[in-house]
């Protein structure tokens, strides 16, 4: 797969250097390119803002800077094989399952917008001809710029290439999976820490009770922080032992 990340302040984007997505770029398992948007532009001051056409506050990105640096990152690639991905506040919110449609995709150009955001035409354009274009929010609050939002996708589809998490048994068993529900808590040693200790049933050795304690935990967990997953929970995912939490 790979990345392209276009932005007003590339060196955002340092931080993939580290960790799992740093290792995974230099073994070559993902391609991830980084760039400055004012490298399109075409004037002294390297303009990439405008005041918005109808009034109000603030500045609004061109949207001909943009499409000469989209249009150069395209090349001459198919524009189906390109998903163009625009961080905002107005997207629809990235989810696991958007996620785990995003990491089966070729090609991500994330175009991060600052001030407030990229001229419209610049997302009709793209998706008028052919390319996969996916405006997407982190959530219901408002950042500076795109590129928070950015690092955030790129650590969530990175993470389900093959190859990328070292024990793939650790994807089965997490919050937003198919079971629909948020993971239970987890211990590690000491057993007993500051006068807590680790509930008896996880030291049993019980697999099966282990199994219904943790089950009953990410169910209480659900419906106490997000009732909204418990209602979209569907029969499929009910085991007969789940009992109301
Ligand atoms: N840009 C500004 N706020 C944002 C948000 N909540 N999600 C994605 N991009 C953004």
């Amino acid at each position: 797969m790979r990345i392209d990340l276009v932005s007003v302040f590339p060196e955002f984007f340092d931080v993939l250097d580290l960790s799992l997505v740093g290792k995974a770029r230099r073994r070559d398992v993902v391609d991830i390119r980084t760039h400055n948007l004012r490298d399109w532009t075409s004037d002294v001051h390297r303009t990439v803002d405008d005041t918005p056409i109808g009034g109000g506050a603030g500045m609004v990105m061109k949207p001909d800077v943009w499409g000469r640096a989209l249009d150069d990152l395209i090349g001459p690639s198919a524009p189906e094989t390109i998903t163009l991905a625009i961080p905002t506040p107005s997207g629809r919110p990235l989810t696991q399952r958007l996620v785990e449609d995003l990491a089966t995709r070729e090609r991500i150009i994330i175009a991060c917008g600052r001030y407030e955001g990229i001229d419209a035409r610049v997302a009709e354009h793209y998706r008028g001809h052919g390319v996969r274009v996916e405006e997407f929010s982190l959530g219901d609050y408002v950042l500076n710029g795109g590129e928070v939002a950015a690092v955030a996708l790129v650590e969530a589809v990175t993470r389900l290439i093959p190859g990328m998490v070292g024990n793939p048994e650790s994807l089965v068993e997490e919050s937003h999976g198919a079971a629909g529900l948020l993971e239970y808590r987890v211990y590690t040693r000491p057993v007993s820490w500051r006068e807590l200790e680790v509930p008896a049933v996880l030291l049993s050795g019980n697999h099966g009770a282990v199994a219904r304690y943790r089950r009953d935990e990410a169910i209480a967990r659900t419906a106490a922080r997000r009732p909204d997953m418990i209602a979209e929970l569907n029969t499929s995912q009910l085991d007969k032992h789940d009992r109301p939490a």
